[in-house]
């Protein structure tokens, strides 16, 4: 090559990188210590915890604002794609040190612009968010930018995965994209949500609050519902989104991976006969039932605080991820609640989306009655569970532990709403309803005149008892494919899912159902 040609080559090389560094350098030292004060990693510092090491590739590394005379190296976000275990995810990446993590126009195509790679080539989308809103001085080109970003969420819903670690101050837009993901995770130290921060919630309701209490990690794992999983801080944070995605397939074109195990698929657990105690008020750990089924004894819970009264989360069985939906008897008696049928349907929705079979541990006596819960819309909101299950087509394994009366029946994945395989203990009971309920129904007059109404009404109690509180008449009947000896529970369950690994089922043609929302 011509010297002359060389030093050009050279100088071109130089000055891209010189911008690379600049681009690279985020929003200078005094705003990283500021961030690094505040116990934050920096955007770039977060990409090398969340992904395997050397693996982060970047894009986009040299868009500028539209705006003039705005100085935000890299846009305010880095982008690109990298690997986690092995498998390849795309990320954004948003950078508080610049413009407080302001999405403009070019910063949420950036963003797009990996969002849209993802989909194409089937792969998960993770987005460490950082971010003040919509950046004011783009005025309606910053609202458009989060069209376009909240457009991407809705289209690529059910196509890839798409999880978010809400990881700083998060207000307005910066808000509504992880909401609109499969999965939303928060540090407790330095993420909050929120629409519109204290100040305006002051001036518009003259309630005054902190930004804790507000919108803090603990608020949206306990009472908004808006977080999956919330942790102390960054690293902590990243480390369970690395573990999460174990459970999900790259995209709906495939399956979740395997995980190795040495776990017999057949070990019996004999501590299980014993843990439902035979009075039927008295309660026990459920949890303590999945974590003795599951392969390791490991298992993901999903939104633990919210909604106690029903468990949902991941486990492997025989090394199959699957998703675990469980009614806790400790918490409201198990009943199921407006906002437990939210998080379950959300929970069976997002299995069905990504293949990963659905278990389902029933001991329910029906559905938390009263006049909140009606005037709040249980009606409307209990719909979307026997939806869910009825619309899933995952193999759907159901053990029915103990009681499982009327609607919830149904609504804890039976056979008719399309269970394929319904296991029962012999403590199983299926009925309309309790046994107290039912003799009151069935028996009022009876008992009213008799001489001694407590004994008439234990005698009825007794009779219906007799009847249907156990599994055997709903085996009988074929509602039950098999009562099962406790002990044996993982083992049916990893033959039955391995039985069911080819399940295919078609649905009639229709543009999309229409969930009740
Ligand atoms: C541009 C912004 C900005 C914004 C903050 N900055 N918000 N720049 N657009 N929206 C800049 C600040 O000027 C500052 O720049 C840097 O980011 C850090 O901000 P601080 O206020 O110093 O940080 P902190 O004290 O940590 O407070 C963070 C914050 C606060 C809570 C996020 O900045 C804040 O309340 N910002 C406004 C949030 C908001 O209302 N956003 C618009 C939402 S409306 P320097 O140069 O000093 O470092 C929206 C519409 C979409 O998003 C709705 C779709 C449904």
């Amino acid at each position: 090559m011509p010297d002359d040609t060389l030093a050009w080559m050279n100088e071109l090389t130089a000055d891209m990188e010189e911008r690379r560094k600049r681009a690279q350098r985020g929003g200078g030292p005094e705003r990283v210590k500021r961030q690094h004060d505040a116990g934050k990693l920096t955007a770039r510092e977060r990409l090398d915890a969340l992904l395997d090491d050397g693996t982060f590739v970047e894009l986009g590394a040299f868009v500028e604002p539209n705006e003039r005379g705005l100085d935000a190296p890299g846009e305010g976000v880095v982008t690109g794609y990298g690997e986690i275990d092995g498998r390849r995810v795309f990320v954004f990446s948003q950078d508080f040190t610049v413009l407080g993590g302001s999405l403009g126009k070019m910063h949420a195509a950036k963003i797009c612009r990996v969002m849209d790679l993802a989909a194409r080539g089937g792969f998960p989308i993770v987005g460490l968010n950082d971010s003040a809103g919509a950046r004011i001085q783009e005025g309606v080109d910053a609202l458009s930018g989060y069209g376009e970003v909240f457009a991407r969420n809705a289209n690529y819903s059910g196509v890839v995965p798409q999880v978010s670690a809400v990881l700083g101050p998060c207000a307005g837009g910066a808000v509504y994209s992880p909401a609109l993901t499969d999965f939303v995770l928060m540090s407790r130290s330095s993420g909050t949500m929120f629409i519109t921060g204290p100040d305006v919630v002051k001036a518009v309701t003259k309630q005054t609050v902190s930004v804790q209490e507000l919108g803090g990690a603990d608020v949206h794992a306990r009472l908004s519902g808006v977080a999956h999983l919330v942790e102390d801080d960054d690293r902590t944070v990243l480390a369970r989104v690395r573990e999460l995605l174990a459970y999900l397939p790259s995209s709906a074109r495939g399956q979740p991976p395997r995980r190795t195990t040495r776990d017999p698929d057949d070990r019996r657990l004999p501590q299980l006969a014993t843990i439902v105690h035979p009075d039927p008020q008295r309660a026990y750990p459920m949890r303590e039932v999945i974590v003795a089924v599951v392969d390791d004894g490991r298992f993901l819970e999903i939104q633990p605080e919210f909604a106690r009264n029903i468990v949902v989360g991941f486990a492997h069985l025989g090394g199959r991820a699957v998703g675990i939906v469980a009614n806790d008897p400790r918490q409201l008696a198990g009943t199921l609640t407006i906002d437990a049928s939210d998080k379950a349907a959300r929970f069976v929705r997002t299995c069905d989306a990504f293949n990963v079979p659905v278990v389902t541990f029933v001991d329910v006596t029906g559905f938390l009655p009263g006049v909140a819960q009606e005037h709040g819309g249980i009606i409307r909101h209990g719909a979307k569970m026997l939806y869910a299950y009825a619309e899933a087509t995952v193999p759907k394994l159901t053990v029915i532990v103990r009681k499982s009366y009327g609607g919830a029946y149904l609504a804890m994945s039976s056979r008719d709403m399309g269970a394929d395989v319904v296991l029962a203990w012999p403590t199983a009971a299926v009925a309309v309803m309790g046994a107290d309920g039912a003799a009151n129904v069935l028996h009022k007059r009876e008992i009213e005149k008799s001489s001694d109404p407590a004994a008439t009404r234990a005698r009825f109690v007794e009779d219906y008892r007799r009847e249907f509180d156990h599994p055997f008449k709903a085996a009988g009947r074929g509602y039950i494919d098999d009562v099962i000896d406790p002990a044996d529970t993982r083992a049916h369950l990893v033959r039955h899912l391995a039985m069911l690994e080819g399940k295919r089922e078609e649905r009639p043609f229709r543009k999309h159902g229409n969930v009740p929302l």
